[in-house]
C-alpha cells in the first residue's frame, strides 16, 4: 500500500541527537561536563568503525533530543562547513538573563564567546569547542533584554563558581545545515518526513540569504537551513558534525518512514540496531546526512542511571572483541597525548556568526 505523506505527520518528534567529530577524547570530554555542565551518559566505540570512540554527552538522565555525540578519529584534517557539512548547533537555556551568565562563565574559562546578539524573538551567544565547532547558546528573550544590556551584565557579575541551575542547557533548540535551495528543502522535509517549514526567513547576517525553518507543531524549528547557492560542497573532518538525528517514538514509525523512502526510490540504510536504539539514515537533496532514531530502548539500556557512561560499554555483538578494541584504543590514546592540552587553545566564533562561507579561501582564513 502507497504511504501518503500527510499521514507521516507527527511521526517525527524532533531532534534525537547530533553527531560530531573530535580529534580528542580527553580535551572533548573536559569541555562538555566541566565548561558546558553537560554528563556523560555513554562511552563506547564507532559500531561502523569499532576501534575508534563513540562518546555521548546529554543531560543528567540522557533524554532524548538532549544528546551531542562525538566520534574521536584523531588523524582526520579539520572539516570545511558548506554544503553536506552543517554550519552550527544551539542550545537552548530557560531565560535570557542566563546568557549573561554564560558569557561570564565561558570567559572565565577561557572560551572566546561572542557578545550577546538578539535573534528576533531570542538572545543567543556563540562560541567555538576545542575541536572549532561552532556552537550557539540561545535564549527566548521574554523580557526584551537588549543584548547590550546583557553584555553589560556580563561584565558586572563575577564568574559563578560552577555551572548555576538557571544557566543549565536544556537541549537543542536547533540544528543549522546549509541548502542551496531552500524551497527543495522544504518539500523534501514534507514529503518524506511529514515535517513542515513555517517560514522561509532572511538570514540577519547574510546580505540576500535564507533561512528556510523545518519542524513539527511542538517544535517549528528543530531545523534551520542556513540559504545560500554559492557555498561550496563542505566536507567532514575534525570540528565537523557528522550527521543529524531526528527522533521517532516507536518502531512501526521508522519502518513507516523507510518504506515511504523505498517507495519513492530515497537510498536509504536500512533499519539498523544499534543497541540504545534504531537507526535509518539517509541524505537531504544537498548531502547532509541524516537520521531517523528510536527513543527506546535508551541509554540505561545496559546501565543503571547511576551509572550512565562510567566505563567503557560495548553492545553485546562487539564484547568477544573486548580486548583487542581496549588494546587499540590505548595505543591511539598515546599517540594521541598531543591533542589532550588542557586548557585547549580555543578559536574565535565567526562574525557574523551566522554568515554562511562562500568560498573555501574565505572559510579556512
Ligand atoms: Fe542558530
Ligand atoms: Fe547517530
Amino acid at each position: 500500500m502507497t504511504i501518503s505523506s500527510q499521514s507521516l505527520e507527527g511521526l517525527v518528534t524532533g531532534l534525537h541527537h547530533i553527531t560530531l567529530v573530535t580529534s580528542n577524547e580527553a580535551t572533548n570530554r573536559r569541555f562538555y561536563t566541566e565548561v558546558l555542565g553537560l554528563r556523560r551518559v555513554k562511552l563506547s566505540v564507532n559500531q561502523d568503525d569499532v576501534f575508534h570512540r563513540h562518546l555521548f554527552y546529554a543531560d543528567d538522565k540522557g533524554t532524548t533530543g538532549s544528546a551531542i555525540t562525538f566520534f574521536e578519529w584523531p588523524d582526520l584534517p579539520p572539516g570545511a562547513v558548506g554544503l553536506g557539512s552543517p554550519h552550527h548547533l544551539s542550545y537552548r537555556v530557560r531565560r535570557a538573563d542566563a546568557i549573561a551568565g554564560w558569557v561570564s562563565w565561558l570567559g572565565s574559562n577561557g572560551v572566546k564567546v561572542s557578545p550577546p546578539i538578539g535573534r528576533g524573538d531570542h538572545i543567543s551567544v556563540y562560541l567555538k569547542d576545542p575541536d572549532g565547532v561552532t556552537i550557539e547558546i540561545t535564549a527566548q528573550n521574554e523580557d526584551s533584554l537588549s543584548a547590550d544590556y546583557l553584555a553589560a551584565e556580563a561584565k558586572k557579575v563575577s564568574p559563578p563558581q560552577n555551572i548555576l541551575p538557571e544557566m543549565r542547557l536544556l537541549g537543542f533548540d536547533h540544528a543549522s545545515p546549509i541548502t542551496s535551495d531552500g524551497a527543495l528543502t522544504k518539500k523534501f522535509f514534507e514529503k518524506f518526513l511529514g515535517l513542515k517549514s513555517k517560514s522561509i526567513l532572511p538570514n540577519p547576517d547574510q546580505k540576500g540569504g535564507q533561512i528556510t525553518a523545518i519542524g513539527n507543531a511542538e517544535r517549528p524549528e528543530f531545523l534551520r537551513y542556513l540559504g545560500s547557492q554559492v557555498t561550496p560542497d563542505g566536507f567532514v573532518g575534525e570540528g565537523s558534525t557528522h550527521h543529524i538525528a531526528m527522533a521517532v517514538e516507536e518502531d512501526a514509525d521508522q519502518l513507516r518512514l523507510m518504506r515511504h523512502l523505498d517507495e519513492t526510490g530515497i537510498g536509504n540504510s536500512g533499519i539498523i540496531d544499534r543497541f540504545w536504539f534504531k537507526s535509518l539514515y539517509f541524505r537531504d537533496p544537498d548531502g547532509n546526512l541524516l537520521e531517523v532514531a528510536t527513543k527506546k530502548p535508551g541509554y540505561t539500556a545496559d546501565e543503571g542511571i547511576d551509572k550512565l557512561g562510567t566505563s567503557l560499554v560495548l553492545p553485546k555483538w562487539l564484547e568477544p572483541r573486548r580486548a583487542e578494541i581496549e588494546a587499540r584504543l590505548k595505543r591511539t590514546d598515546e599517540g594521541n597525548a598531543a591533542h589532550s592540552k588542557w586548557p585547549p587553545v580555543y578559536r574565535t566564533p565567526p562574525s557574523p556568526p551566522e554568515e554562511i562561507p562562500t568560498t573555501r579561501r574565505e572559510q579556512e582564513a
